[in-house]
């Protein structure tokens, strides 16, 4: 697989910059962004300058999109890099294990290969279109599991953080918790795509995630077998919502979000 190599060993390299960083992080090293509960922490920061370093040393010619050092000038190049260097950084300050690195690489707006790695669980998620999605280099599928009340799913509520008091994912997390087995809030975006891609979980979703949440764990889930839509069934993901399944459950949760637009707040 053509960016194997290189992508997979730099999710690694970053990973374990950020775990080797996480017990120095204190108060001091976290800053807030739209509000006090959407932080950001020097290993963020630190992690995507090793991520971005590494790629322009390595693509030259490439674009580049990270959640914290923003997109490269756009030079034309079909071929975007797009970086979330910890994902469940909420998770990574209080030191719970569900956080990750995040790195994939899309051509003309459409997934190509990403890496998913967690370091306090020793777990490497990497896929290319075409070529399957393994985890620590085994085979990984999404489970062909039927109904929701027999399914587990997680969900996120990235909403609330951003100020979203009218409508959000409350009634949704609310009604759905009512009709399945078992409802997660792990923590971690790329990762609850990524255990629906291996099949720990039955489906992901989330009102209000950005590309960078999803782009590497896109990837793994569309190799494992998994659908990713918005949540009215379309692709105008993550705008207008995310919806992360085995695809066999894919309908059945669409029917919980009939109606559903992107509130203005
Ligand atoms: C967040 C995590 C969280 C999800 C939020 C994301 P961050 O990413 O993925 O699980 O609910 O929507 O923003 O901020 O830790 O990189
Ligand atoms: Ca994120
Ligand atoms: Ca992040």
């Amino acid at each position: 697989m053509e960016y194997q190599n290189f992508l997979a060993d730099l999710a690694i390299r970053a990973g374990k910059n950020a775990q080797n960083m996480q017990s120095q992080i204190t108060e001091g090293d976290v800053s807030c962004k739209a509000t006090v509960r959407d932080i950001v922490t020097a290993a963020d920061q630190a992690t995507e300058k090793l991520i971005r370093q590494a790629i322009e040393e390595r693509y030259p010619d490439h674009r580049f999109y990270g959640e914290e050092t923003g997109k490269s000038a756009n030079n034309g190049s079909p071929y975007c890099w797009i970086v979330d260097p910890i994902d469940g950084t909420v998770s990574y300050y209080e030191n719970q294990p569900f956080w990750c690195t995040s790195i994939a690489l899309w051509k003309d707006g459409k997934p190509l290969a990403g890496a998913v790695y967690a370091p306090d669980l020793d777990e490497l998620y990497y896929a290319e279109i075409g070529q399957g999605a393994t985890c620590n280099g085994r085979p990984i599928h999404v489970k062909s599991h039927g109904t929701l009340e027999t399914s587990v799913v997680s969900t996120g509520f990235a909403c609330l953080r951003a100020g979203w008091t009218k409508k959000n994912n409350v009634p949704y997390f609310a009604e759905i918790g009512m009709h399945c087995r078992g409802v997660r809030r792990f923590g971690s975006a790329a990762m609850d795509m990524c255990y629906v891609a291996c099949g720990k979980s039955d489906a992901f979703w989330e009102l209000n995630i950005q590309p960078y949440d999803l782009a590497a764990a896109a990837v793994v889930l569309l190799e494992a077998g998994g659908k990713i839509t918005d949540l009215r069934g379309g692709e105008d993901f993550p705008y207008q919502g995310t919806l992360a399944t085995n695809t066999v459950l894919h309908d059945e949760m669409l029917t919980y979000f009939q109606g559903y637009t992107r509130p203005e707040k």
